[in-house]
């Protein structure tokens, strides 16, 4: 299929740092196209984050076992040397995470902390045109006055800034995947939303195919047409997001939808 961006096959997961070997993925499968935005859901534990960082290169644990395939535009994650994972990082697959305060250096200005997948991927570029494209990226994430949010530092910000702001850097080289993993947990209801919604308008203007990783499945349902449903390293349940949340074939599924609070169903209708 032209159209898909990655495709993974039984991929497993392995920790090895206890004296019982723990598999925390279990035979992972999924695909996603360009463009398409693709939800993974399940509780707290299920494998989420470990499914996320596998494929945006960052497990290289010695202490944990990898095991099957993660096809990226025809570039297999897995057996790719640290150089071409450093290559895909920031450049083709951008990643913002919950805590924008922990990913953010408190000491450095926002502007900088924007241009740094600039300065790893695009050493040409001059310091003037790094500004401008921090600029207009901070602008795309609709930050008001971007000139004055380049200069400032992490703790001038709130958190619904703040994630902006990590959206902004992930965004700036203009990546071909943006893995989001729980990126609004750590926000209010109504920055949720925003979050939510801005990550549709870029997802929409630029094509970007979004992983979004979240427990929320009220947000998810808003923003993905498909879902994977994950449960204790497995994924239960995949396809489409509306047939899912209306016809679920897994109790554990039921479970979850069963779970969100009844005021969202009502906002839903
Ligand atoms: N260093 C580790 N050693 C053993 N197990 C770990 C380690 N790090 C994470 N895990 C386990 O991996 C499982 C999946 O974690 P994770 O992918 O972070 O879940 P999720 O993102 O869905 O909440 C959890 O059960 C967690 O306890
Ligand atoms: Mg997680």
């Amino acid at each position: 299929m032209e159209d898909l961006l990655l495709e993974i096959k039984d991929l497993n997961i392995e920790f090895h740092d206890h004296d019982v070997p723990e598999r925390v993925v279990n035979g992972l499968n999924m695909k996603l196209k360009r463009g398409e935005i693709l939800g993974i859901v399940g509780e707290s534990g299920s494998g989420k984050s470990m499914t996320a960082m596998a494929i945006a290169g960052l497990l290289r644990r010695h202490d944990m076992k990898i095991g099957g395939e993660i096809n990226f535009e025809g570039t297999e994650i897995l057996h790719a040397s640290r150089t071409e994972i450093r290559g895909f990082q920031g450049d083709d697959i951008g990643i913002i995470f919950q805590e924008p305060m922990t990913s953010l250096n408190p000491v450095k200005r926002i502007g900088w902390q924007v241009e740094e997948s600039l300065r790893i991927h695009r050493p040409e570029m001059s310091k003037a045109q790094r500004y401008a494209l921090a600029i207009d990226s901070l602008k795309s994430v609709e930050l008001e006055e971007p000139e004055k949010t380049y200069k400032k530092y992490p703790h001038e910000l709130s958190g619904g800034m703040r994630q902006r702001v990590m959206i902004a850097s992930a965004m700036i080289c203009e990546p071909k995947l943006l893995i989001a993993d729980e990126p609004t947990t750590a926000l209010d209801v109504t920055i949720q939303l925003q979050i939510v919604k801005l990550l549709q308008r870029l997802n929409r203007e630029k094509n970007t195919s979004i992983l979004f990783i979240s427990h929320d499945l009220s947000l998810v349902k808003q923003l993905c047409a498909k879902i994977l449903v994950m449960h204790d390293g497995r994924v239960v349940e995949a396809g489409d997001t509306l047939e899912i949340f209306t016809h679920p074939k897994e109790a554990y599924t039921k479970e979850l939808i069963g779970a969100i609070p009844k005021v969202e169903k009502m906002k839903q209708l």
